[in-house]
């Protein structure tokens, strides 16, 4: 997949009265930014820019901006109304792919899913990630911000719009990658249902903790919280639910901004107080091998350890798999769990590189079961195909 990235800010010039401009800078790259899009056939581009009720603001008339293949970025500068002052301009700018069917600014979980999209559509031949940025009073936010939505296939009031705030600029920290943004959209869209929110999840009805381990942005965490808000509210469960967040402290700030984001969100969908408890806390791997944990997450057993696209540093392999081991081990001396308790995991990697393949040997030399979940293939435009495949681990044996 492909994202549209804002490498700064975007600009208000209002000194033109007749003819004030903002201007973007962009590029469209991989998730890791080691490549940009170079498309067979020229990508056009849709900018809106509406104000708070949903107006827009941009003088209608340009053609619209377009990417072809050999480009590193564009820089477009969008005229809108005459006679805006720099307070007057309050808005939001999306930036979508006009191939892309809208609502704009939004990417729909089920364009990612292969059983859900028409052979020959536009979706089937890869994917870009649209983006949106706040301005107020002609000072654009520091932050740019993705919407996946779940569920487009059902009624409007199902969906769920998951909104992910990442870092502006160049900086490959602290946004969203591939493996999450598939894995989201198929948890989505598996645990729709009663049974498929029990089989998936491997839910329990008397409480049931996730952690997510390298949340970065927090993508698996925040989906499965709003998930299993909208399982309270649709009848699926009566479980109460936490989330647990955790990564290195640079990714503390945006994670808690994701957090705010996702309350307010799951208010929405029950306005009676939400079911699902979501919080944050640092947890450094090569703290957790050693089974030292931060007060959150000694607080209670977790059922079902998430993580995507955490399995690409090979040398940061062994600290990762004794941190999850270390929070089995924590887990079975936890007052009322039973001898053999078993400790599952949902781990999502898009492979990269053949070294990965360590992770098989480290993760069975440490009694962890593993088996494929879903490999998801995910089609890139211009570029061989790549996949997503979702495993789950599983630690400990129940006793007869
Ligand atoms: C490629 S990002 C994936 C982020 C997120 N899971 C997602 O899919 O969007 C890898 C994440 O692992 C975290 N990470 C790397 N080394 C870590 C360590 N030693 N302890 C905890 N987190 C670590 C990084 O901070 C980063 O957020």
């Amino acid at each position: 997949m492909h994202y549209i990235r804002l490498l700064r800010g975007p600009k208000l010039d209002a000194s033109n009265l007749k003819r004030p401009l903002i201007s973007i800078l962009l590029t469209i790259t991989t998730d890791l930014g080691d490549s940009f899009l170079y498309p067979d056939e020229p990508v056009d581009l849709i900018i809106s820019v509406e104000n708070p009720t949903g107006q827009s603001i941009i003088l209608d008339g340009d053609p619209p901006p377009r990417w072809t293949a050999g480009m590193r970025c564009l820089d477009v500068k969008v005229p809108i109304k005459p006679h805006f002052k720099k307070d007057d301009v309050t808005c939001t700018i999306r930036i979508h792919p006009a191939t892309q069917t809208p609502p704009l600014g939004v990417l729909k979980g089920s364009d990612m899913l292969p059983w859900s999209v028409a052979r020959g559509s536009f979706a089937s031949k890869g994917l870009i990630m649209p983006v949106s940025v706040e301005m107020a009073k002609g000072i654009c936010a520091p932050v740019a911000v993705r919407t996946l939505q779940l569920d487009s296939r059902s009624q409007p009031q199902d969906q769920i719009d998951i909104d992910l705030e990442e870092d502006i600029g160049e900086s490959i920290a602290r946004h969203i990658w591939d493996a999450g943004a598939v894995t989201a959209s198929f948890l989505g869209d598996a645990c729709s249902t009663k049974e498929g929110i029990y089989d998936t999840l491997l839910m329990r009805e008397d409480g049931f903790n996730v952690l997510e381990l390298g949340s970065g942005v927090g993508i698996l965490g925040i989906t499965l919280a709003q998930v299993i808000g909208r399982a309270v509210v649709r009848g699926h469960t009566s479980s109460k639910a936490t989330v647990l967040l955790t990564d290195l402290s640079e990714a503390e700030e945006r994670a808690r901004s994701n957090i705010l984001r996702a309350e307010a969100a799951l208010s929405h969908i029950n306005p009676n107080g939400s079911a699902v408890a979501l919080q944050y806390e640092d947890l450094d791997w090569d703290e957790g091998k050693h089974g030292k944990f931060g007060t959150l997450v000694s607080a209670r057993p977790w059922d079902l350890v998430v993580l995507s696209d955490c399995t690409y540093n090979v040398d940061s392999l062994p600290a990762l798999i004794g941190t999850l081991s270390a929070l089995h081990a924590a887990k079975l001396k936890y007052p009322g769990v039973e001898e053999g308790a078993k400790t599952f995991v949902i781990l999502a990697t898009k492979p990269r590189h053949s070294s990965e393949q360590a992770l098989f040997g480290l993760l069975t030399a440490d009694d962890w079961q593993y088996n494929i979940l879903k490999s998801i293939p995910l089609p890139k435009l211009g570029e061989e195909d790549e996949a997503v495949d979702i495993y789950l681990l599983e630690k400990g044996k129940k006793m007869s």
